[in-house]
């Protein structure tokens, strides 16, 4: 298969482009605009399926010819989304059997958007009918550069419990499982009477009187991102049908909080990854999430170039508050983005709309037009990313991975864990910050990922691991590397059974430690270490077993015993983490741990100086992000070139100064 790339040159910058929720004389200013502000690329008819498709059958692309070709005439690329996020409301008149039931047996309305069933037939037809009509009719129109299939895939319908749906989830449980013995078996379901005779007693794990089935409920998340990704793959298969050569998206959601599917799954089905990312107004360091979603994006893309496909110029309209973006916010984030390998950037939306659920969502051009912050913010971006234009194709550096697993994830806050309070992505954010504060470079693996090319491997959190990606995990410390594994990780099999003999099951001899009991602390609990820190969520009762003891609780029921142990496993060593330490606790230990493993950071920069490194051919390209409130210089080598400015940096080096708020692109040469 050839490579499909996006044709675009430099970087890409553009937006979601609506033009059908405006009269056709708007359209004139929205691409002289586009061109003033650098736009290249924009993302046209993700929700324009009803006046495409009037009824079923006939269809108008009038107008979507037109916008096509005034961005043809523009030299302003497409990319053309199939439209099936948002079906019209004469489908749901047809078939209202394709309407999904939410977890408490509600049959949801049209009237909004993605509010169909993943497993409806008819929708899976008309979606497809819908997309290949659009890749024919298209396939070989100059402006389309790529297609965006559908949108945010599970954003508003990631579980659907209806009797369709449930019919699905069984012929999914017959494939995995083959025959209902085995199914049984990994269920556990001799537990509370739940043995199944016949595949059709099986149904999703709907509200009932006490607790679901926790392998039922996993297996029915990971039935539930792959129903999805089949009608992904179904939509992309039609359109490469159509389209040989043209390269297909689909933008993921990998931000804070939303986690209805297996990206890892999804990405290899894709040829160019890309993202959408908002801030959370209560994040009061929203910067790292920036960091840490960046670098899970470009893993999942296989350490390739992705591209950022929507993020807000300012407000969003849907968090209970909407915070606006302060000074430089806009230009430091989307820059942050391309530092964390991202080859284009786009917002939603172009227009900031007028009617509609989302006429208090910041856009490109704000209600309020040119005259205006972020229209000039906007323009200035533009500008950055063609000076920025050579950094296109280059990757990360990085020599630490964290394992990150979705099943893992929905594993550990099924309900009826030791603690809820224990959640997945804030656990992998606190080991993350003491590295982005540092200036180490994190890749994203699978557990059963190729960890060659690292000195260092953290889990902060891995309660669900089958046997090979433990022995990768374990392999990889006993070959020579360093592997840091958080409290309860390795305690479940694949199919949820807890690992016998003593926690933490999988790694318990890799790192040195057999755990007899669980300790979970009290929301607000904390307990002291014999390194002067705090423990705060989790303890347990670790015995040594080979590891010795790096820190021990002080107060508490668990006084002296370990919770930091380091275990020399092969030629590596073991760490194991059985608490939650304080932030300052745990920044120091992760200094120590990469330390020992050789790791440095791509550059020592003061507090609050995000430092990113994307490496090319011939050039080091450094990012440097000032999010703090002063002034910072940075040392850089000999024959550097400032790139935002196009300045050359002093003979024989740096410093580079950086203003408070201000960012730097640095290109080294190598
Ligand atoms: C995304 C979605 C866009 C828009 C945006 C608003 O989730 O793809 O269409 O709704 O949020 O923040």
């Amino acid at each position: 298969m050839t490579a499909r790339e996006l044709s675009v040159p430099g970087l890409a910058y553009g937006g979601d482009y609506n033009p059908e929720q405006w009269p056709e004389e708007v359209w004139a200013e929205d691409v002289r605009l586009m061109r003033e502000a650098g736009v290249n690329m924009v993302s046209v008819n993700i929700f324009a399926w009803a006046l495409l498709e009037p009824s079923q059958g006939s269809y108008d692309f009038s107008r979507l010819d037109r916008i096509l070709g005034l961005l043809q005439e523009n030299g302003i690329a497409a990319d053309l989304a199939t439209p099936t996020a948002a079906p019209p409301a004469w489908f749901f008149r047809a078939h209202p059997e394709a309407l999904p039931v939410d977890k408490d047996g509600r049959t949801l309305s049209y009237g909004s958007r993605q509010t169909f069933c993943p497993s409806s037939p008819a929708y899976r037809e008309a979606a497809l009918r819908i997309a290949r009509v659009l890749g024919e009719r298209y396939a070989d129109h100059p402006a389309v550069v790529m297609w965006h299939i559908h949108n945010e895939y599970g954003c508003h319908n990631g579980e659907c419990y209806c009797d369709t749906s449930a019919a699905a989830f069984r012929v999914w449980l017959r494939k995995k499982y083959d025959d209902l013995a085995a199914l049984n078996h990994a269920w556990g379901t001799t537990f509370w009477s739940q043995w199944y005779y016949d595949w059709d007693e099986i149904i999703p794990p709907r509200p009932t009187g006490a607790v679901p089935n926790p392998t039922h409920q996993l297996d029915w998340r990971r039935f539930c991102s792959d129903a999805l990704l089949s009608l992904c793959e179904a939509e992309r298969a039609v359109l490469l049908e159509a389209a040989p050569a043209t390269p297909a998206t689909t933008n993921f959601m990998v931000m804070y909080n939303f986690d209805k599917l297996d990206y890892w799954r999804w990405a290899p089905e894709l040829d160019i990854v890309s993202n959408d990312h908002y801030l959370q107004s209560t994040d009061p360091e929203s910067q790292i999430d920036i960091a840490l979603s960046g670098d899970l994006v470009r893993s999942l893309a296989g350490g390739r170039p992705w591209l950022l496909m929507e993020h807000s110029t300012g407000a969003v309209n849907w968090q209970p508050v909407n915070r606006a973006k302060t000074a430089g916010e806009l230009r430091r984030n989307a820059l942050a983005h391309v530092a964390h390998g991202a080859d284009g950037i786009a917002y939603f939306q172009w227009r900031a709309a007028k009617a509609g659920a989302e006429q208090w969502h910041s856009a490109m051009l704000p209600h309020a037009g040119t005259d205006s912050q972020i229209w000039r913010d906007v323009v200035q971006l533009g500008a950055d990313l063609r000076a920025l234009a050579e950094v296109r194709g280059s990757t990360g550096v990085a020599e630490v991975a964290v394992v990150w697993d979705w099943s893992s994830w929905w594993a550990v806050e099924l309900p009826s864990q030791p603690s809820e309070e224990v959640r997945f992505q804030d656990l992998v954010r606190a080991w993350y910050e003491p590295l982005w504060r540092s200036g180490v470079a994190v890749d994203f693996v699978r557990p059963d990922a190729d960890l060659s090319s690292y000195k260092l491997v953290l889990a902060p959190s891995l309660y669900l691991v089958d046997d090979e990606g433990a022995a990768n995990l374990t392999g990889f410390a006993e070959r020579g590397g360093v592997l840091a594994v958080g409290f309860h990780s390795g305690a479940v099999d694949e199919n949820c059974h807890v690992r016998l003999g003593g926690y933490p099951g999988a790694f318990r001899e890799a790192l040195g430690v057999r755990t007899d009991e669980l300790f979970p602390l009290l929301p607000g609990e904390s307990l002291g270490l014999s390194d002067g820190g705090t423990a705060e969520l989790w303890s347990e009762r670790v015995a040594l077993a080979g590891a010795e003891a790096v820190t021990s609780y002080t107060s508490g029921p668990l006084t002296g015993v370990p919770a930091v142990t380091r275990h020399t496993h092969g030629t590596g060593t073991a760490w194991y983490v059985a608490t939650r330490p304080d932030p300052t606790t745990l920044a120091s230990l992760l200094d120590r741990i990469r330390e020992e493993a050789g790791v440095r950071p791509v550059r020592t920069t003061p507090e609050g100086v995000e430092a990113v490194l994307r490496r090319g051919p011939d050039a080091d390209y450094l990012f440097l992000i000032n999010h703090g409130d002063e002034e910072a210089e940075v040392e850089v080598a000999p024959q550097a070139l400032e790139l935002l400015t196009g300045k050359g940096l002093a003979e024989g080096g740096g410093p580079v100064r950086v203003a408070a708020g201000d960012v730097a692109v640095v290109r080294e040469p190598r």
